[in-house]
């Protein structure tokens, strides 16, 4: 080694001691006759102390270091006459002998401090320097911590870690592979897989039994601050079991990380069905720090000769509670939030329940006082709240008044990142329809089981049919998802006909599987978790970017590194890949 210690170890106890140090400078001050420097690792940052009376040329060589040189300092531990308590080194100051420089810097092009003053793109250009920050370091250590945490809480479990394939066939998540053409098979392309769903099938149908990888998965989708298009799951398979065995189990494993990495000691996770948080937020993920519900107003509102709502399959309201206060311009605002084409809503009625009891709407021509007292009565509002009212075709309205409820939790200070609150959102629709394909697709993925009693609508109501599918999600975050899984031929054939899939095409895609489960396959299911999201939960980040050491930016790139970047002619003759250049 080195050094005999870190840059965050010495305190008052070191006293006296002989030390060696190793680090990178983060600050130098020279005041004439000393000379004090910062010593930086990732431990921490220990003062060291050249004093000119001591040794003039020593002296010299610290004033000449620069910002984020490399260096090894030998010398005493000594009592700092100016402590700096914030620090765990503050007591202290090592009094230097020697002074090596192991390597010079370059000026970083931006300050390695927790507010530096680089900007995002500087920043990813730079990633190893935006790593030496604390702020960076310790997002990095928590999921270091939180990975540690899952693989000692599933293998105690008797889960056992197995490896997938990276270069597979394409599986159906629903977004697009990444492909990598084989050099060996002209003309012919594995994928990355979007999650080792497949695989951790077939490893049931081996007898695993229970099955987890901490994994990366790849998908070619539009980055949002939630998605990378590669990003880690704790992908998670279990033979033998019913859907409450998984949810209790991976309840499990998400209060223990809150326990061990927060010390916070989450409550029972509640359970939704998938419709009721589609009748009352709006979303399948809901944010349920606050509860803000939907109230359906149809049955008082109809009929009164106001088109908007006449017009309308679905009125809807909430009540922002303590809001009758709001000006015009703040209305307006609202209304603005709801009309960008993000969420394309064309207007917002409102209702104030003034502090003086009365009543007043924004369709006063078209209600009475009685009536809006019937509104007041189904939304429950006190003096002091402002009801916010939306009309449209079901599906549109439920999603733009569920963007309004968000923006009134934010608003009102309700979704503070220090507070978690968690939801199971159970019995999702097995299909959904594709407006563009026109045609249904599996919600979760084509593996997932209806539930036994829906089997029989498949033909007639194949949008009504649920599925043994549940999420976790976490304050309006889907962290996790998974299902029970077909385990028999016959069902599975017969959900690839409902897709839309020929017999032929499911067995050439499928073929793998449904011959597998004809060998003895277990009744399984399983879930898998997105480890970024956790961890950016977990380390109270909006975005999920910087709890990945190297992630890519919005488009898709990794500016460090450059990529993805073209290929030369040779690599792309190998390939027989012709160049469009
Ligand atoms: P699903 O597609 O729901 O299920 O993915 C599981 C979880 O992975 C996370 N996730 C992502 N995180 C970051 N960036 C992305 N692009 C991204 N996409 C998904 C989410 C999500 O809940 N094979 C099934 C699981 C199963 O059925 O067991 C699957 O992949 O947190």
């Amino acid at each position: 080694m080195l050094r005999t210690t870190t840059c965050g170890a010495l305190t008052i106890e070191n006293l006296g001691e002989n030390v060696v140090l190793c680090g990178w400078v983060q600050k130098s001050r020279d005041l004439g006759g000393m000379t004090f420097i910062d010593i930086r690792d990732r431990y921490g940052i220990t003062q060291l102390v050249f004093n000119m009376d001591d040794n003039r040329d020593l002296c010299e060589a610290a004033r000449n270091l620069g910002r984020e040189f490399v260096i090894k300092a030998s010398g005493t531990v000594v009592e700092r006459s100016n402590k700096n308590l914030k620090m765990p080194t503050g007591e202290v100051e090592i009094k230097i002998t020697a002074l090596e420089v192991l390597n010079a810097a370059k000026l970083p092009p931006f300050m390695i401090e927790d507010d530096t003053d680089g900007g995002d793109d500087l920043r990813m250009k730079y990633r190893y320097l935006d790593l030496r920050r604390n702020p960076l370091r310790n997002n990095m250590v928590l999921r270091h911590r939180m990975a540690q945490s899952v693989r000692r809480y599933l293998d105690k479990l008797d889960f056992i870690e197995v490896e997938t394939p990276v270069l597979i066939k394409s599986t159906p998540e629903g977004a697009r592979d990444f492909v990598v053409p084989s050099r060996m098979n002209e003309g012919q392309f594995y994928a990355l897989p979007q999650s080792p769903q497949t695989f951790k099938q077939l490893l049931m149908v081996s007898g695993f039994d229970r099955y987890f990888q901490i994994v990366k998965c790849f998908r070619d989708e539009d980055l949002r601050a939630d998605r990378q298009p590669e990003f880690t799951q704790i992908d998670c398979e279990m033979s033998f079991i019913e859907q409450e065995d998984i949810l209790n189990t991976f309840e499990g494993l998400i209060r223990t990380l809150f326990k061990e990495i927060k010390g916070i000691d989450l409550p029972e996770v509640p359970r939704m069905q998938y419709a009721d948080a589609m009748r009352f937020y709006g979303s399948d993920k809901p944010d349920t720090r606050f509860d803000m519900r939907f109230v359906e107003l149809n049955d008082m509102v109809k009929g009164k000769d106001f088109p908007v709502f006449d017009n309308a399959e679905l009125v809807i309201g909430i009540n922002a509670a303590g809001c009758a206060a709001y000006t015009r311009k703040q209305v307006d605002e609202l209304t603005d939030f709801i009309k960008r084409p993000q969420i394309g809503a064309t207007g917002l009625i409102y209702m104030r329940h003034n502090e003086d009891g009365s009543l007043k709407s924004s369709v006063d021509k078209f209600y009475n006082e009685e009536e809006l007292k019937k509104w007041s009565d189904a939304m429950n509002t006190k003096p002091g709240d402002l009801v916010l009212i939306m009309a449209g075709t079901q599906d549109k309205v439920r999603k733009q008044l569920s963007e309004l409820r968000l923006e009134m939790g934010t608003r009102l200070g309700l979704r503070d990142k220090n507070t978690y609150s968690a939801l199971w959102v159970l019995d999702f629709p097995l299909l959904e329809w594709d407006e563009e394909t026109e045609r249904y697709h599996a919600m979760h993925h084509p593996f997932t089981s209806p539930k036994p009693e829906d089997i029989s609508l498949l033909d007639t109501a194949p949008g009504a049919v649920r599925a043994n599918a549940y999420d976790m999600v976490v304050n309006g975050t889907e962290i996790g998802g998974g299902s029970i899984r077909i385990h028999d031929r016959t069902l599975q054939a017969l959900m690839f006909k409902h897709l839309g899939f020929s017999p032929e095409e499911a067995q050439k895609q499928f073929g793998f599987l449904m011959d597998a489960f004809e060998f003895g396959a277990p009744p399984h299911g399983g879930i898998a978790f997105g480890f970024d999201r956790l961890c950016s939960i977990f380390a109270g980040l909006d975005s999920i970017r910087d709890v990945i050491a190297f992630p890519k930016n919005n488009s898709g790139r990794d500016v460090m590194i450059d990529s993805p970047s073209a290929i030369d002619d040779k690599q792309l003759n190998e390939l027989k890949i012709k160049s469009t250049i």
